[in-house]
């Protein structure tokens, strides 16, 4: 491993072991907690693996020490030296009894103490972001991307990257970000689906991992205007194919983050036994007239052919405890670039699939329309405009190839993964309809 720039500095997690009682260490980082008891000083330090008490004794120590831990403030960076010492009392078990210590940076008053608003704390997410609760989502996401990328590449999955700027909706015009393109106009991907279609007919296999973004009208728990999504197309996949890649790969990301990431887990207060559930596939699938009838029986007043909106899929949820798919939706309900089921063409060959205990869709995938005659019928049909879509249409015209493919809402999985309940602290700045700052 790379070390960092400075001789001899450990981190948190190296020095908080048996082994290390009695050595003298160098730890830097920040101030987390700050008690002054008559002539004791009480340092907890902060630094990107976790967090242990330092304890400075007036009369134990240079002048120099004591005054810098006099000084110090929350939040403030410093160096410091001590001899490790196991405590009980002290948070994760160890304490480090100082002798030495120096503030490199001196922190204004922090301006979070604890019990703020919200509102007030998306204003300062650019500090809040050091929390301990943002620090474990952010270190479970990381793991997340990680264990998806390595069962792609394992797998020969293409990586490659398409625009982010586009000419066309991929998902319809109601939540489109139109943006100025030098005199013209263009728009802000939604997905990446379509590019990566043109790419199955060399690449046959392919992934992204881009920005969407999504102009969402309402501010819910589950929509960000801005998210990360990660898209798979495959050529001579059809549906089925493609949801046991999505299984595959859904439950190789739970498996590598309950491997690598417990302590964060635990930290969050998850029910590690509901992730250990979706590691067993195949998932559960139903039909969207199964989905339907359920949900009638539960009292729902929705009629075959409506969208299933947030409330419905939590209703859902209530009968699996694992994730599993909805399947054939009502093509008015869908994309027009769904292939209709031939044996029933009032459906579309798409599947959504949900993660248990009420958070809902975390991927969007269908098999896609190969016939240049039924796509541009389709395209009619929805009122889209065929010249905007000549070049994907192209893709009919020269070598169609069946191909299926979905897209995985990254924020979306890190949310049920990590049990919390919004998803914007799944992603460091998040961005909705109301503000885009920080
Ligand atoms: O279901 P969606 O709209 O499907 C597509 O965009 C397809 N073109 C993907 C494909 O087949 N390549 O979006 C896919 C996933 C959803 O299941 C959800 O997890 C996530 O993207 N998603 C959002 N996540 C956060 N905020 C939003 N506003 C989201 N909208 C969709
Ligand atoms: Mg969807």
């Amino acid at each position: 491993m790379n070390k960092m720039p400075g001789e001899g500095f450990l981190k948190t997690k190296d020095v908080m072991k048996p082994e290390m009682i009695g050595k003298e260490v160098m730890l830097r980082g920040w101030v987390y907690r700050k008690r002054h008891i008559g002539a004791k000083i009480f340092i907890v330090l902060r630094d990107s693996e976790g967090i242990i008490q330092c304890l400075v004794v007036k009369n134990e120590v240079d002048e120099k020490t004591w005054e810098e831990a006099e000084k110090i403030t929350r939040e403030s960076s410093f160096m410091v030296k001590g001899i490790v010492r196991e405590d009980p009392r002290a948070p994760g078990g160890y304490e480090l009894k100082v002798t030495w210590l120096r503030i490199v940076g001196l922190s204004d008053v922090f301006p979070i103490r604890g019990g703020e608003g919200i509102d007030y704390l998306l204003d300062k997410r650019h500090l809040w972001i050091r929390s301990r609760k943002l620090t474990a989502i952010m270190k479970i996401k990381h793991s997340v991307l990680k264990a998806a990328r390595e069962y792609l590449v394992r797998n020969g999955w293409w990586e490659v990257t398409p625009p982010i700027i586009t000419a066309s909706a991929c998902e319809g015009g109601a939540t489109l970000f139109e943006m100025k393109y030098f005199d013209r106009k263009a728009y802000l991907s939604q997905s990446a689906q379509l590019y990566l279609e043109a790419l199955i007919f060399s690449l046959e296999k392919v992934w992204s991992l881009t920005p969407s973004f999504r102009a969402e009208k309402s501010r819910t728990r589950r929509h960000l205007a801005e998210y990360w999504h990660l898209e798979l197309e495959g050529a001579w996949y059809h549906m089925e194919d493609m949801m046991k890649v999505s299984e595959e790969l859904v439950s190789y990301i739970v498996k590598r983050v309950l491997e690598e990431r417990s302590e964060e887990l635990e930290f969050l207060k998850r029910d590690k036994v509901m992730l250990e559930r979706a590691l067993e596939i195949p998932y559960p699938r139903i039909k969207y007239d199964e989905a339907i009838e359920i949900l009638q029986r539960k009292g729902f007043r929705i009629e075959w052919g409506e969208d299933l909106g947030a409330d419905e899929e939590r209703a859902l949820t209530e009968e699996f405890e694992t994730p599993f798919f909805i399947t054939h939706f009502p093509k008015q309900i869908k994309a027009f670039y769904m292939k209709l089921d031939p044996q029933r063409p009032d459906v579309v060959l798409g599947f959504d699939m949900l993660a248990p205990e009420g958070y809902g869709e975390i991927i969007g995938g269908s098999e896609r329309e190969d016939s240049y005659e039924k796509l541009l019928q389709r395209i009619h049909e929805l009122g889209l405009d065929p010249k905007e879509y000549e070049w994907y249409l192209d893709l009919r015209r020269y070598g169609s190839v069946p191909h299926s493919g979905f897209g995985l809402g990254v924020e979306r999985l890190v949310m049920w993964i990590s049990g919390i309940d919004h998803i914007r602290d799944t992603i460091p700045f998040p961005r909705f309809r109301e503000r885009v700052y920080p």
